[in-house]
């Protein structure tokens, strides 16, 4: 995937407003890339504009040699917000099969991909309750694999885990993690926690002030698989001290 000059102007009633100032970066296919930066400065911008939920002012993006709304249209994105949005009167399964309604599938097909799914996010057991009857993190890996039905290639994921207690939210990181390393997905995942960013990525998007550029784009030298024993390491340290630093707000 590359984003070569991209910027994004908003038009609001007090005037422009750009949010994103030429940004050009290229994300390996199959990396998992974490985003961070200050509130407001355009993560989310950036990412809607890679999937094709918004379009750039200027600029070029390219998934697989596709645009965003091309890849769209094959299907190429799961997305996963901050809340989970789920369907109340339908079960935890009908939730997760919810998109292959739409791509006609077999009833048999879609209980067969939904169970398998389940399995994979730990919820096997509780396909047949309302998304009211499990937990926040639970809700939250029903729209994992809600993402996941269609077995996209890009995993779009702004801030998942941000109603999560920290328990369940290292639970759900390293859950990611065997996803990522089972399904072989890119994934862009939008964080305001720069240890879950170093502990979980590839390489870390720090992303500057609004109108917002590449501050930094960095590899994590960490191996893998992670465990959370990597926060002690002297690897992980540097790093996440170093993009603390450069997140500390400057007069
Ligand atoms: N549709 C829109 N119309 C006008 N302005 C917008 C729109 N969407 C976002 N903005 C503005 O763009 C800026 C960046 O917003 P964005 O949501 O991308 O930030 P963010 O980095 O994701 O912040 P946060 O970390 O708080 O989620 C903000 O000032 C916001 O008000
Ligand atoms: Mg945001």
């Amino acid at each position: 995937m590359t984003l070569r000059d991209v910027t994004k102007t908003f038009h609001t009633a007090a005037g422009p407003m750009q949010v994103v100032d030429s940004v050009s970066v290229g994300i390996e296919a199959g990396s998992f890339v974490s985003v961070i930066g200050p509130s407001g400065c355009g993560k989310t911008t950036v990412v809607r504009m890679v999937g094709d939920l918004l379009a750039p002012t200027s600029g070029q993006i390219l998934i697989d040699d596709q645009p965003p709304a091309a890849a769209r249209a094959s299907r190429q994105f799961g997305f996963v917000f901050q809340r989970p949005t789920l369907v109340e009167w339908r079960s935890v399964l009908r939730n997760v099969t919810l998109p292959l309604d739409v791509l006609g599938w077999s009833k048999k097909a879609k209980e067969d991909r939904g169970r398998e799914l389940l399995a994979l996010v730990g919820l096997e057991d509780f396909a047949d309750h309302r998304p009211d009857q499990i937990s926040g993190g639970m809700q939250q890996r029903v729209a994992i694999a809600r993402a996941l039905s269609y077995d996209p290639g890009v995993l779009i994921m702004d801030e998942p885990f941000g109603a999560l207690d920290l328990i369940t939210r290292d639970r759900m990181g390293f859950e990611l993690l065997r996803i990522h390393e089972e399904a072989g997905k890119t994934i862009l995942f939008v964080t305001h926690s720069i240890d879950e960013a170093v502990l979980l990525s590839d390489k870390v998007l720090v992303m500057g002030p609004r109108p917002t550029v590449v501050q930094k784009y960095e590899r994590v030298q960490l191996p893998r698989p992670r465990t959370p024993d990597h926060r002690e390491d002297p690897t992980f340290i540097a790093l996440s001290h170093e993009l603390r630093q450069m997140l500390e707000p400057h007069d």
